[in-house]
């Protein structure tokens, strides 16, 4: 017994002992637990702020009725914001309007959730001033800003809840995003040369920029940024191409590169002071005003009405003429992504330069709207031989039937000499600049009388 005794003697304090162990790693445990659930939260970034939007909004029924009818989910992910960028932001980082007092106890009314979108899209400023800056210099934004309820806010592109770092994404996801509103562009470009090129293919970004989207037939924003890729783009034309300048300045890179394209000649407004693409002044849209009164019967302006356009432009005695500059150029946006491969451009030199060819006849005329986007109006392809505006069209008068007679004979030339380039290059020369001296002689004169069409012929 004393041994049992003994024994349970010096049982009992060892059993108090782990009793107490035993406790203290339970309280432990718990503790450590607690801790480590709080660091956890503490790392993820979501603060008891965050945790008390989320009691109500990490309630996956949660959602609102907006004024337009359709219901509004209000569910946020607790993991998902948690994981993104901006989970160590918290709610507060962007909704810090919101009011706890009435909050979730009171409804608002809210017409659309892109209502929403748009009231929230200042707060990205706070961060991200950079970007948002870009942004607004962008077609979209313009669009955005004349009211199109198409064109993408920050959140179309980002879910501010959801967002992953770009370094995280994978490749070509943002060539999956513009590809959301401009589906068949997307198919266009897919196919085509750059789209096909394996890991070397470009994303829409790589011509477009993903911020600073700018309006793609304005100027020469395109052109350059085709450049700033194929820098020796004149040199190796230059090995077939007489003229190379002038052909690239006067025709779209498309217009060649996309070998199944219809092709139209664009006049495009250009503003004599600045050398740059007029646009319709603010407030003041004469070319919308005033190129539907000058094409009344809409068959397309004709000349004349062409030419009295040009005097109501510069009407209020501006010194520097608003001109023409001619642009060969591909008919529609989807046409001028389906560029190919080199084998197939456009390289001969009839296509063009030859009476009727199909590209001079479909003309437009074109001055930059408020958003830098194109407006346009059709004009028949009489226009290009008229002395009307022969005599506006600035370094590009060739596009008539009168140049294309003079281009004719220049091949004739080249083919029966048998001289290929360097003679064509030299000839190209010599008659181009005996065209100069005409036009000179065709504007010198044509103030008072006008001189015979015929003498053109
Ligand atoms: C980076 C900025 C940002 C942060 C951080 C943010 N939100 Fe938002 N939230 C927005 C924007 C922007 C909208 C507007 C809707 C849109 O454009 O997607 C929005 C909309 C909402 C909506 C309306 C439903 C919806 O999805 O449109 C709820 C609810 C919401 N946020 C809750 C939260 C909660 C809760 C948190 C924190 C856990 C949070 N937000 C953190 C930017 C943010
Ligand atoms: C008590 C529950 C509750 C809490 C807590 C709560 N919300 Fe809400 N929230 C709601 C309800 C309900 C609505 C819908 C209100 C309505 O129908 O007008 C809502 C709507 C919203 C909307 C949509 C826009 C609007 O105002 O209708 C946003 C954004 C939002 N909450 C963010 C938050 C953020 C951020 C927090 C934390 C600061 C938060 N909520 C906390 C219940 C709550
Ligand atoms: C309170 C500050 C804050 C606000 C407000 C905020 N952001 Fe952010 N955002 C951050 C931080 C911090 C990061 C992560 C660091 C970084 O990449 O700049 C980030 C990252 C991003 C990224 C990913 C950058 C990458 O690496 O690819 C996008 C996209 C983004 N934010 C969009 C938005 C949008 C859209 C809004 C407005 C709805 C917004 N943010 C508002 C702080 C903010
Ligand atoms: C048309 C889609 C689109 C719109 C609109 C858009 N983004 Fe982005 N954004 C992207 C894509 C795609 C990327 C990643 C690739 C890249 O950086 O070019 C990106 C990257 C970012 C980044 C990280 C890289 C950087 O440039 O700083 C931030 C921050 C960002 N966007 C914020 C914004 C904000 C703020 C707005 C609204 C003012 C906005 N974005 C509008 C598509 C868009
Ligand atoms: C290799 C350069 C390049 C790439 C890559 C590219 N584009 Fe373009 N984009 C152009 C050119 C060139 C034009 C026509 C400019 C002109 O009218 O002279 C254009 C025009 C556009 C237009 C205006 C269309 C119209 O109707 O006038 C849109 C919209 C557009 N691109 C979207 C996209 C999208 C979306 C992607 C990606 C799927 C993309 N682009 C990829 C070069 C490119
Ligand atoms: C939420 C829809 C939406 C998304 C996403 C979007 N766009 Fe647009 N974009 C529009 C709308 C609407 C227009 C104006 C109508 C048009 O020209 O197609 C436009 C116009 C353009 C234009 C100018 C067209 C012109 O006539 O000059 C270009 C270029 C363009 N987008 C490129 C892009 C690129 C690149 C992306 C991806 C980074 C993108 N867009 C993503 C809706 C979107
Ligand atoms: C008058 C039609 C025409 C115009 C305009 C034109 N190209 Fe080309 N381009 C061609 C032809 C034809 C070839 C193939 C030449 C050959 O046979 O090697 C070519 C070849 C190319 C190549 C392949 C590599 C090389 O340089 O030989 C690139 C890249 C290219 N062009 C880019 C451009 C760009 C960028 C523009 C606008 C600035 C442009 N092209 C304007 C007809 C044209
Ligand atoms: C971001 C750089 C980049 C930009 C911008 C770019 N390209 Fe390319 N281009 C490439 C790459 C890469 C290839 C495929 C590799 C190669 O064959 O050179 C390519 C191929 C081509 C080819 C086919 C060449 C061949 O050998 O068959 C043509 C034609 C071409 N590009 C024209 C253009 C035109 C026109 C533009 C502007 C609208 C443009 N590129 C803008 C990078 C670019
Ligand atoms: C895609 C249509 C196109 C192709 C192909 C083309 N040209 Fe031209 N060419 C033009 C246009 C448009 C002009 C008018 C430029 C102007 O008015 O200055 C022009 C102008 C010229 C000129 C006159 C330049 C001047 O300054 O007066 C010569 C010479 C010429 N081209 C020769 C050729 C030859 C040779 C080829 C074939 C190797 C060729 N072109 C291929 C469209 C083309």
């Amino acid at each position: 017994m004393t041994r049992s005794r003994t024994l349970s003697a010096a049982a009992r304090p060892s059993c108090r002992t782990s009793f107490i162990l035993a406790t203290m790693a339970v309280i432990a445990f718990f503790m450590l637990s607690m801790i480590a659930h709080a660091a956890d939260d503490k790392d993820r970034g979501l603060s008891d702020e965050d945790m008390a939007c989320l009691k109500c909004h990490a309630k996956p029924d949660l959602e609102k009725t907006l004024g337009n009818g359709k219901k509004l989910s209000l569910y946020i992910g607790t993991k998902t914001f948690a994981g993104s960028v901006h989970g160590k932001e918290g709610c507060e980082g962007c909704h810090a309007e919101i009011d706890a007092k009435t909050h979730g106890k009171e409804k608002t009314s809210l017409e659309s959730k892109r209502e929403l979108s748009l009231s929230m899209m200042e707060t990205c400023r706070d961060c991200h001033k950079k970007t948002v800056k870009q942004y607004e210099d962008s077609v979209h934004a313009a669009l955005v800003q004349e009211g199109s309820k198409k064109a993408p806010l920050c959140s179309d592109c980002h879910d501010p809840h959801a967002t992953q770092s770009s370094k995280d994404a994978p490749a070509h996801t943002d060539t999956v995003i513009c590809q959301k509103c401009h589906e068949s562009i997307d198919k266009a470009y897919t196919a085509s040369v750059h789209g096909q090129a394996g890991d070397d293919a470009l994303v829409c970004a790589d011509c477009h920029h993903t911020h600073n989207v700018k309006a793609a037939s304005l100027g020469d924003n395109m052109k350059k940024e085709c450049i700033s890729c194929h820098r020796d783009t004149a040199t190796t034309h230059a090995t077939w191409l007489p003229n190379t300048q002038r052909h690239l300045e006067a025709i779209s890179c498309p217009a060649c590169h996309s070998p199944g394209a219809k092709r139209r000649v664009n006049l495009r407004l250009y503003d004599g002071m600045t050398q740059q693409q007029a646009s319709d002044k603010v407030g003041v849209p004469q070319f919308i005003k005033l190129a539907p009164g000058a094409d009344a019967n809409a068959a397309g302006l004709d000349s004349r009405a062409l030419w009295s356009m040009l005097q109501d432009f510069n009407r209020d005695g501006a010194k520097e003429k608003t001109v023409l500059r001619g642009r060969l150029e591909v008919r529609t946006g989807i046409e001028a992504h389906q560029l190919a491969k080199k084998e197939q451009a456009l390289k001969d030199c009839d296509t063009c330069h030859r009476e009727g060819a199909e590209s001079f006849q479909s003309v437009t005329i074109s001055i930059a709207g408020p958003d830098g986007r194109p407006l346009r109006r059709d004009a028949g392809k009489g226009v290009l031989n008229s002395i009307e505006s022969i005599e506006s069209v600035s370094g590009f008068y060739a596009l008539g039937s009168t140049r294309i007679k003079l281009l004719d004979t220049l091949l004739a030339l080249t083919v029966a000499a048998g001289i290929l380039l360097p003679g064509a290059h030299l000839t190209a020369k010599w008659l181009s600049r005996r065209a100069r001296d005409k036009h000179e002689a065709v504007k010198d004169s044509s103030e008072t009388s006008r001189p015979d069409s015929d003498m053109l012929n």
